[in-house]
């Protein structure tokens, strides 16, 4: 009697565990619900802890930023990456919306390099949107990894780029794109909704919810 009770139980048993396993195992998922993750989650950070970031860390992102498309795969980008308090300093004295560099421990600076891949007229801003592409690359990675950034813009003005130039040092050739501010985030910050379904305009394609047919295999 007290056997058949022992079957009974771990029998049970087996077919929860059998059936946790099947509804809760999901491998391709997982991989796309941590990328979506850090795409919904990630948040501009502007305020950070004295904590250092260690500079292993920095490299994480910056092959991030380098994994990114770029026009005909020219990867006309350059990163600086900025820890001296002097410069930071200064920075965030001569950028107006940047103020928080003041209390960043390091920054790094996307570049556009204007003399790579040769472009004709009509690719001379190219730069822009491979940078832009490497940045929101760098700025998921920070959050993936646990810190905390946030773009703060730098071209087009003419008098932002001045200050970047003069504070690193940087060739004509060489365009700063933007300051990234990292750092560990002080308390908890909470990403903003944007989903907006009226921007979206389907056109001659279906909709998510359209059924579609059983594929012919013949
Ligand atoms: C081109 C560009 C320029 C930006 N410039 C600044 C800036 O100078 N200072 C700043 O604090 N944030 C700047 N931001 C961050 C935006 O304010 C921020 O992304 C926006 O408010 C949405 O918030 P979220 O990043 O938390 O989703 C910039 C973002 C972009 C894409």
């Amino acid at each position: 009697m007290r056997l058949k009770a022992i079957i009974v139980i771990l029998l049970t048993v087996k077919v929860i565990v059998i059936t946790l396993f099947l509804t809760h195992y999901k491998p391709f998922r997982k991989n796309e619900q941590i990328v979506l993750n850090a795409i919904h989650n990630r948040t501009s950070i502007r305020d950070y802890s004295e904590k250092e970031v260690p500079a292993q860390l920095v490299e994480e992102l910056l092959k991030a930023a380098m994994a990114a498309p770029s026009s005909r795969n020219m990867q006309p980008w350059e990163f600086y990456v900025v820890t001296e308090r002097e410069s930071l300093d200064r920075l965030a004295e001569g950028l107006p919306f940047a103020k928080m560099l003041a209390r960043a421990p390091l920054a790094i600076v996307v570049a556009g390099n204007t003399q790579v891949g040769n472009p004709n007229q009509e690719q001379v801003y190219n730069w822009v949107m491979d940078c832009s592409a490497a940045t929101q690359n760098l700025l998921l990675a920070a959050h993936a990894v646990g810190l905390g950034a946030v773009w703060t813009g730098v071209w087009p003005y003419e008098s932002r780029i001045d200050v970047v130039r003069k504070t690193l040092d940087l060739p004509e050739h060489i365009i700063p794109l933007n300051v990234v501010p990292v750092g560990y985030p002080n308390g908890k910050h909470e990403p903003k909704v944007k989903w907006d379904e009226t921007k979206v305009h389907w056109l001659q394609y279906p909709t998510p919810n359209t059924q579609y047919p059983t594929p012919n295999t013949q």
